[in-house]
């Protein structure tokens, strides 16, 4: 007999909320960030649950950001590895959850090299499903503390326009901020070496008038009110045809970065590879930069996910 409860929620992707369901989630965020930002705050919505967040592919930020959101909302949390778990004896990732549901778990938090990956769990499991990244498909609690890192600096993001610089066609990243973005009514400007960036990314949303294609970023500068750099994600792609030329062409230099519009925000979801796609001076002193403001987001924002999903 089956246990499966059809209404389990998940949060697998950003493609294909509405604008009222986006925002809504921003606002919880951004309440939370009075807990999130204090050493001490505690909620208690999540008081006797346990989360299991599954973390098959390396992760710093996501991974302990998940941690501190279950304990900030007062609920317990462990995390299984690829390394030191039954994956490395070829055990499959809907096995791996299967198993980790029967020990009474209130919800699976999954990152996954396989696009698909966290879709195929909820499809099979009775609990609800995060996803915290998977292959190239979607990072969606990044695009939400991405967007809730631009509003706090923009305001609103309508008629707004932000650019992505970089590995566009391995980034799962660059595919939840574009989604969110162009729900919220941002102009989006992909930016990078045609190898990386082409005309069918256009396409990756149904508001493709609010995406543009470009292998320039110095004459995009001037217009951008906030530029998003990229890691190359050497992992996903065994040959890049990406020369060495890579940061004379698209590395956020401070020459570079003071030729923004006035007012402009860096972000960069980490890690950061510095000298390469952003210098150390940006990352440290330029005064538009929020990298780790976006870390401290990344924290509310998987608060007020764990909270929608969980919570029911
Ligand atoms: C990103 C990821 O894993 O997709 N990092 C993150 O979650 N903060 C980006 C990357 O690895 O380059």
């Amino acid at each position: 007999m089956s246990t499966k409860i059809l209404s389990a929620k998940h949060f697998l992707q950003i493609e294909g909320l509405t604008r009222e369901h986006l925002q809504s989630l921003l606002v919880a965020a951004k309440d939370n960030l009075a807990v999130a930002d204090q050493r001490v705050a505690r909620k208690d919505v999540l008081a006797g649950r346990v989360i299991a967040n599954l973390f098959f592919e390396d992760s710093t930020r996501t991974r302990c950001s998940f941690e501190t959101a279950v304990h900030r909302l007062g609920g317990e949390v462990f995390t299984l590895a690829a390394s030191g778990s039954s994956t490395s004896k070829g055990e499959s990732l809907v096995d791996t959850a299967l198993n980790i549901e029967a020990m009474g778990v209130s919800g699976l938090v999954i990152r996954s090299k396989i696009s698909g990956g966290p879709d195929m769990v909820a499809k099979r499991v009775s609990i609800p499903v995060i996803n915290a990244g998977d292959g190239r498909h979607e990072h969606p609690t990044q695009g939400l503390l991405d967007i809730l890192t631009l509003q706090e600096s923009l305001g609103s993001l309508q008629g707004k326009r932000v650019a992505i610089v970089g590995d566009i066609a391995n980034s799962r990243v660059a595919r939840s901020a574009t989604h969110g973005l162009t729900i919220l009514g941002c102009h989006v400007v992909l930016i990078g070496p045609p190898t990386l960036v082409n005309k069918s990314h256009q396409e990756m949303t149904k508001f493709r008038e609010l995406i543009s294609i470009s292998h320039d970023l110095d004459s995009n500068l001037r217009d951008l009110d906030a530029i998003m750099m990229l890691r190359l994600q050497t992992e996903r792609a065994a040959s890049y045809g990406v020369s060495s030329d890579y940061r004379t062409l698209y590395g956020l230099t401070m020459d570079r970065a003071l030729r923004l519009k006035p007012g402009a925000v860096v972000l960069h979801p980490g890690p950061v590879n510095r000298g390469v796609e952003i210098d150390d001076a940006v990352a440290d002193e330029f005064g538009g930069t929020r990298i780790l403001r976006q870390v401290t987001h990344g924290v509310a924002a998987r608060m007020a996910v764990l909270e929608e999903v969980i919570r029911q």
